[in-house]
């Protein structure tokens, strides 16, 4: 018995203080606070993508890097006067413009209902704006965890986020820090089916990684000569879908970090798996993104409140 005791409290203090413990998050909980929330965001998110083939990559991004850091609470959104913010560290400065507007434009549709305005959190509306980005984008359609607040605090040197040299190692200790498994890493680096990445990132592989197929190497060589940047996913750059995985296969993974999930043996089962069986890789990427979109919520009694502007605590 007091053995089992033992296991209860344990099981409870580490509840308590894993990134994952959020008891407040539900998927209908604007149901009866705005009513028309999602058909609101994802309106607004097809016409941000209709004005820029970048949104719902910059979006995806945006979600991540907000989540990782300080938690999902739209930490990395806010301005400080002072200079200090999430985003203005280096990680953060290559963030697309495009990802923010969306974000603000949902907001401003979301306020544009008079049941809805100022009453739903611009973390929430991220989350939202991500599924959609997603989903238009030919990836699955998923039910959103939601009632998260938005953080007050947004630092530069709170940023920590994974480097595109990371090994396996690197990644599955960064993941886990944040309470996600190595599965969980594997099916969310899968968001690099969309989108593109700066030469800067990935021009020291250029050079002849064994890795790297020679074909591709050399028409990356001419992308980097050109347009200084290529896309993630050479194969169907906005599309969401598994060829992410069937181009790792093919040595044609663009980031150093993402080919590695072939290279090593540890995690080559699983690209097979979803180079394979895209439903596989629809449904572990959306364990994952409800995983992530858990990491450290917040809540009134923790400081959180509903931004009246993304951009700017109240
Ligand atoms: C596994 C560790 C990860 C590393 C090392 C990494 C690194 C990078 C790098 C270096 C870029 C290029 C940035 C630029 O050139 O501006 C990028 C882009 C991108 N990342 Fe990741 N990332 C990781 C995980 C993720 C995750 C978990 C997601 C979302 C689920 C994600 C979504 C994206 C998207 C959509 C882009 C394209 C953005 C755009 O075109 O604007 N990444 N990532």
């Amino acid at each position: 018995m007091r053995s089992f005791h033992f296991v209860v409290v344990l099981a409870l203090a580490v509840a308590i203080s894993s990134p994952l413990a959020v008891a407040q998050l539900k998927q209908n909980y604007y149901a009866s606070i705005c009513p028309n929330l999602e058909n609101i965001v994802r309106g607004s998110v097809q016409r941000s993508m209709q004005q820029s083939p970048i949104a719902a990559p910059a979006t995806l991004r945006l979600f991540f890097h907000d989540c990782a850091v300080r938690g999902c609470d739209a930490s990395v959104m806010i301005i400080n006067p002072n200079g200090d913010d999430e985003w203005r560290n280096p990680d953060d400065q290559t963030l697309k413009p495009e990802g923010f507007t969306t974000v603000i434009a949902a907001k401003a549709a979301v306020d544009s209902d008079p049941q809805c305005r100022n009453r739903v959190s611009c973390a929430d509306i991220l989350a939202l704006a991500t599924r959609d980005s997603v989903f238009l984008s030919g990836g699955p359609d998923y039910a959103v965890e939601l009632g998260r607040f938005d953080g007050r605090v947004s630092t530069r040197n709170s940023v920590n986020l994974p480097h595109g040299n990371f090994n396996l190692d690197q990644l599955t200790g960064y993941f886990g820090s944040l309470g996600l498994s190595p599965t969980d890493m594997v099916a969310l680096s899968g968001g690099h089916t969309i989108g593109a990445a700066s030469c800067s990132f990935f021009g020291y592989r250029l050079g002849g990684d064994p890795t790297m197929d020679p074909n591709f190497a050399a028409m990356l060589r001419g992308s980097c000569g050109s347009s200084g940047f290529a896309f993630l996913d050479a194969a169907t750059p906005l599309r969401f879908d598994n060829a992410f995985y069937q181009n790792l296969r093919a040595g044609r993974g663009l980031l150093g970090s993402d080919q590695t999930l072939y290279s090593d043996p540890r995690s080559r089962g699983l690209v097979d798996r979803y180079a394979a069986n895209q439903g596989a890789f629809f449904n572990d990427f959306v364990a994952a993104m409800t995983k992530l979109g858990r990491v450290g919520v917040k809540s009134p009694a923790t400081g959180g409140e509903i931004r009246r502007d993304c951009r700017f605590p109240n």
